[in-house]
């Protein structure tokens, strides 16, 4: 079983990406700052920033066993050195998904919305990584992590846009797309 990590992601003048946009897509957004630093398993004081995420990396709720092998065989490792963009999308989903059963959830994830089989197409190109937040009683139920190549930032739009059209996201009620580009790693 893979390890459970535990993350913070700092908006604040310091940390590895430089960030190019903080766009909020639904409800309220965040202050808008000019660094993200990233630390995964310790805890880190990230002085002055202007706020601080949170989550851990859990087992997964809606991947069937062909849906796991499928991922597996084209899912790339985080940190491919030419993977120099990255996206930090924080969301939370509201109260009447929350409320659903968990076949009721599936069915509008993958049945419906098609989030795993969208997604697949776009492998190996993006890297992800998915957090959960909500337990920890954070602001956002999920912080979504992503990296790619510049060559494929094109193609990544194409994926956000088309997840954002689907039933699933009629749930989510706050949604902040932040951008990133890895600098030097002492910034
Ligand atoms: C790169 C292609 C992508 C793939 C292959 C993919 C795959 C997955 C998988 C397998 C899960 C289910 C995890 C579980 O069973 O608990 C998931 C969950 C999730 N993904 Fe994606 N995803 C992709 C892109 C995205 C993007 C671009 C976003 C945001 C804009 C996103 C947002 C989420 C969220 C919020 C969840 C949690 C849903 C929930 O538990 O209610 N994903 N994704």
């Amino acid at each position: 079983m893979a390890p459970i990590i535990a993350a913070s992601f700092a908006g604040g003048s310091r940390g590895q990406y430089r960030i190019t946009q903080i766009t909020p897509v639904i409800g309220e957004g965040l202050a808008p700052v000019a660094r993200l630093a990233t630390h995964e398993r310790a805890p880190l004081d990230f002085g002055d920033a202007a706020w601080t995420l949170r989550g851990t990396t859990g087992h997964v709720r809606y991947v069937a066993q062909r849906e796991k092998v499928a991922l597996a065989a084209v899912q790339p490792l985080l940190g491919r050195p030419e993977a120099t963009c990255a996206a930090l999308i924080p969301i939370r989903k509201s109260d009447a998904w929350w409320d659903l059963a968990q076949d009721e959830r599936r069915a509008i994830f993958e049945e419906r919305s098609r989030h795993i089989a969208v997604g697949l197409d776009y492998l190996p190109a993006v890297a992800r990584r998915l957090y959960q937040s909500r337990e920890l009683g954070e602001p956002f139920d999920f912080l979504t992590w992503f990296e790619y190549a510049p060559e494929h930032a094109a193609r990544f739009e194409q994926l956000v846009a088309a997840l954002r059209a689907t039933e699933e996201w009629r749930y989510v009620e706050r949604e902040v797309d932040i951008r990133l580009v890895k600098e030097n790693a002492n910034t």
